[in-house]
């Protein structure tokens, strides 16, 4: 027992340090991490077995075979662009620690929203979701769909602590390094760690039945537009050390460094040398609200798009601090 107390303090030390000097969590409520050591899990057995626990099941099915229900070939209707699902990117159908968690969602919304300057609704964010890195069209409000994702979220919000971050809410953190992030180092490490599954052109894997992915694409017509915070490269670098590659990660043991992660993204990201759909990125109306890591101008500060896109990302950070704004990545 007294064991569990102190590994759990030690655990507990660098979360409460690094959450203390950079709250930067976009547009979340800012919360303490909790110092409770376990990794939440959820019990699906536990689904209730009435009309609303039908609808749990059901999305949580769409976040693990969205492509299969509302791909562009999709059996409940053509919603998607492309045939992601949603659990490439939110692991676990939105549960695992550190892959953009999504089971504080229900608690978090609605929430002001930096990129379109207005309070959104939790309906509204997945549709982001939908139409960004899923090139798709809006989900009708009250469609099944819609509210299956909803009720799914309220009930995997049910597992997590309400007035405090859990172990694994947010993404790992990045240690910045004082150069920039470079594509050309990226590319080498891609094809050392990444290629093997996602291919060397980016263009992943399909399944055997070609209705989703066994390794998803990176970039090319099928993959996530530039609008999506996966296409921003220190989002995404918080998110491939705590997920990728593959299998070579386990939950809170991170392969890649800091630096090797940066380049990464910064190569898969770089669209003068790759495609995307809808190279058109909708702009945040208040340049202030805007991700320092969001590379398309214009911007409220003197750096130039390829700083914001690259790094280095101290002194962007450190001019912010300045002026009193907060830095957002
Ligand atoms: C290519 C990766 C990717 C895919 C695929 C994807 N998302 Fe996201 N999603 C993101 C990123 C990145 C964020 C922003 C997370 C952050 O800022 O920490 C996000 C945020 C969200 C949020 C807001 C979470 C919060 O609490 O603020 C919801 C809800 C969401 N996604 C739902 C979905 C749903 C539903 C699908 C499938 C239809 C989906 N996403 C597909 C990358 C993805
Ligand atoms: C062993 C195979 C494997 C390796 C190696 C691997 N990945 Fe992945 N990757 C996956 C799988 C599988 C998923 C989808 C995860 C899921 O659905 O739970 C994924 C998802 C992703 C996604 C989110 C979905 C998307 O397509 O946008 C990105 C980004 C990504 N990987 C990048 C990388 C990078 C960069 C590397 C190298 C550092 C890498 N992966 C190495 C298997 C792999």
């Amino acid at each position: 027992m007294k064991k569990i107390v102190v590994i759990g303090i030690l655990f507990a030390l660098p979360i409460m340090i690094f959450n203390s000097c950079n709250s930067s969590s976009a547009n979340t409520v800012a919360k303490e991490e909790t110092k409770d050591e376990s990794y939440i899990t959820i019990d699906t057995s536990k689904i209730p077995n009435d009309k609303f626990g039908e609808s749990v099941r059901y999305g949580r099915e769409l976040m693990l075979r969205t492509a299969y229900y509302i791909g562009p070939n999709g059996i409940k209707g053509k919603y998607l662009g492309n045939k992601m699902n949603c659990t490439n990117c939110h692991q676990d159908a939105g549960t695992k620690p550190y892959a953009f968690n999504l089971m504080s969602s229900h608690d978090n919304y609605p929430q002001y929203r930096g990129r379109e300057d207005k309070v959104l609704t939790l309906a509204e964010r997945v549709n982001n979701c939908v139409m960004r890195p899923h090139s798709g069209k809006p989900l009708p409000l009250d469609s099944d769909e819609m509210v299956a994702f909803l009720s799914y979220f309220k009930w995997i919000s049910k597992f997590v602590p309400k007035d405090s971050l859990f172990k694994g809410a947010k993404n790992l953190k990045i240690e910045f390094p004082a150069v920039a992030a470079s594509p050309e180092r990226g590319k080498v490490l891609f094809t050392e760690n990444c290629a093997r599954c996602h291919g060397n052109e980016g263009e992943g894997k399909f399944n055997e039945d070609k209705s989703g992915y066994v390794y998803p694409p990176l970039w090319g017509k099928y993959a996530y537009q530039p609008g999506s915070s996966m296409h921003r490269v220190i989002k995404q670098a918080q998110w491939l050390k705590g997920n990728m590659p593959f299998d070579k990660v386990t939950v809170g043991k991170p392969y890649l460094t800091d630096a090797q992660a940066l380049d990464i993204a910064a190569y898969v990201n770089d669209d003068s040398v790759h495609t995307r759909p809808n190279p058109k990125t909708l702009d945040y109306p208040d340049p202030k609200a805007k991700a320092i890591d969001y590379a398309h101008a214009p911007f409220i500060d003197p750096f130039s798009e390829k700083q914001h896109r690259l790094g280095p990302f101290k002194p962007i950070i450190e001019y912010w601090k300045k002026q009193g704004w907060e830095a957002i990545y």
